[in-house]
């Protein structure tokens, strides 16, 4: 009996062996039926016109990358075979969804929500093949599925390079395609600021360019070379709803207090040394060297206003991300008005500053309805439990975040950082690291140290791209893939279902994927590995 259940075991792991979804499913069972073929024309019915976008989608997918063209509708009257996609409303888990091919039907796809049914799209597409002129035949299977984790993120950093409007998009097709669901967009640092502000036009006007940069690793040699770049407003809102179409949030950093070397090139006197001339950096680097940091000023708090009242107004989203990191308080120590208006105000040191600044920024915030984002730092003078603390330092920090009752984000640089490089000798990008796609893969998001209750605080997981050294998209791309892909399982897939020799076998096929996309991936991994192809 137990040598029949050993095999039949190993019979469904060899059927399941077919599939290589990423990120891995919860369950996926597979029938002892026929396959279903999909032929030209297939007709694609949705139960409900919410579900249009999806359904066009992966008619759109199926046209350009298979050239095989489907037809779409929401009349479900005389519907046969093909995919069918409902959403259920069910208040179940969202993003949560199934997935049932049977020979007769073809493929129907439910979702808990309309996310639900956009992931069960993102499967499907996972299931078709991996490339034009395959016949796609989809074996007869029940996938249940729902997310670990609620949120998801990644992050891009737009301000040490800029990145046009068309590969923001690209990138967020990517997220979506690994369903991911926050999209951070670094929009100010001391290098530019690169949003539109109605309130403010000289911040792009002024503080979009740089005069130069350095050429190679840190410290580097000075180019002059001037470079610039922003999103107008048109822009962003654009962005913003391509990325909702593909249900995923947009949350805007403005780096402050710290990190505004920008601004203050347009305003000197926001600083502490209003007298010294400013610009735009023009190297990279945490700056105790070059004074980068706002001054406690009425005319700052009212700028301060202005810019995160008008960012909440641009992006629907619930939250906002204030920065909030590597703040050099030496600045702030120096300068004889700041320490008066400390004692004034009752500040008993700089952390205690920095805090006030985010605060302020936090009741701007909550006024317009939103919550408020921060990176780790934000925790250090103290600072309300409804701010999201971002985990960027050791996962210590975070065990302090959720100790202290904040919801948090894990994307502790060791492990999410993908500007580092992959593996040791690979010049192509930054020089840090290596963070090589296991370290990547095995990532606790939840530290062993805290309690049940606690854990329920991890919101979730991101990766993160600084562009210091990812000056063009196809380096952007080649520092993402395929880690990307193994942040996705972390973000996605329990824990019992993560299998790093799966991952690695599922990694081949979401490499022919890419070439597919065409997308620009690192190979690091399968040059540095002995591994066995088993194709
Ligand atoms: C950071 O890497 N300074 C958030």
């Amino acid at each position: 009996m137990a040598a029949v259940i050993a095999l039949s075991t190993l019979a469904a792991q060899a059927r399941s062996a077919r599939f290589t979804i990423i990120p891995e499913p919860v369950q996926i069972e597979v029938a002892e039926a026929d396959s279903f073929r999909i032929d030209r024309g297939m007709p694609v019915v949705v139960s409900s016109p919410d579900l249009m976008l999806t359904a066009k989608y992966l008619a759109d997918y199926m046209d350009k990358y298979l050239g095989i063209p489907v037809s779409v509708s929401s009349d479900e009257d005389g519907f046969g075979a093909g995919v069918r996609m409902a959403n259920l409303g069910n208040g179940g888990i969202s993003g949560g969804y199934s997935l049932t091919v049977t020979p007769e039907k073809g493929v129907l796809i439910e979702g808990n929500d309309a996310a639900g049914v956009f992931y069960g799209m993102q499967t499907l597409i996972q299931m078709l093949p991996l490339r034009a002129g395959v016949i796609p035949l989809l074996p007869a299977v029940h996938i249940v599925d729902y997310p670990r984790f609620a949120y998801r993120g990644m992050h891009l950093d737009v301000v040490r390079h800029f990145f046009p409007v068309e590969f923001v998009k690209r990138y967020i097709d990517m997220l979506a395609r690994h369903k991911l669901n926050y999209f951070h967009w670094h929009l100010t640092d001391d290098q530019a600021w690169r949003i539109e502000m109605k309130s403010h036009p000289e911040l792009t006007a002024q503080g979009s360019e740089r005069e130069g940069e350095i050429e190679g690793l840190y410290p580097g040699k000075y180019r002059a070379l001037p470079y610039g770049g922003y999103y107008t407003q048109e822009q962003v809102r654009e962005v913003v709803e391509y990325a909702a179409e593909r249900h995923i949030t947009v949350i805007p950093e403005i780096d402050i207090p710290g990190h505004c070397m920008a601004v203050l090139a347009v305003h000197p006197e926001f600083s502490t040394t209003p007298d010294e001339p400013k610009s735009c950096a023009k190297t990279w680097g945490i700056f105790n060297k070059f004074n980068n940091v706002l001054a406690p000023r009425p005319e700052v708090f009212a700028f301060l206003k202005d810019v995160f009242s008008e960012l909440c107004d641009i992006f629907p989203g619930q939250y906002i991300h204030v920065g909030g990191d590597e703040c050099a308080k030496r600045w702030w120590q120096e300068s004889e008005d700041t320490q008066k208006f400390m004692r004034d105000n009752g500040l008993k040191d700089e952390k205690a500053l920095q805090s006030h600044f985010i605060h302020y920024v936090q009741s701007v915030v909550n006024s317009k309805g939103k919550t408020l984002v921060g990176w780790d730092e934000v925790l250090e003078g103290g600072i309300s439990e409804d701010c999201i603390i971002m985990n960027w330092r050791k996962p210590t920090y975070g065990a302090k975040a959720v100790k202290t009752g904040h919801r948090t984000i894990s994307t502790s640089s060791g492990w999410s950082y993908f500007n580092m490089k992959e593996s040791r000798n690979q010049t192509e990008i930054g020089p840090r690291g290596p963070l090589p796609l296991e370290k990547v893969y095995g990532y606790q998001a939840i530290p062993d140290s805290i309690t049940d209750s606690q854990k329920e605080l991890i919101w979730g997981v991101q990766g993160c791209l600084w562009t210091e050294y990812v000056p063009t998209t196809w380096k952007a791309e080649f520092s993402v893939f395929p880690r990307m892909s193994a942040l996705a399982e972390n973000a996605w897939s329990a824990e019992e279902s993560k299998d790093w020799d799966n991952f690695v076998r599922k990694v081949e096929a979401q490499i022919e994927r890419y070439e597919l996309w065409g997308v620009r991936y690192s190979d690091a991994f399968f040059r540095t590995q002995d591994i066995e192809r088993k194709r």
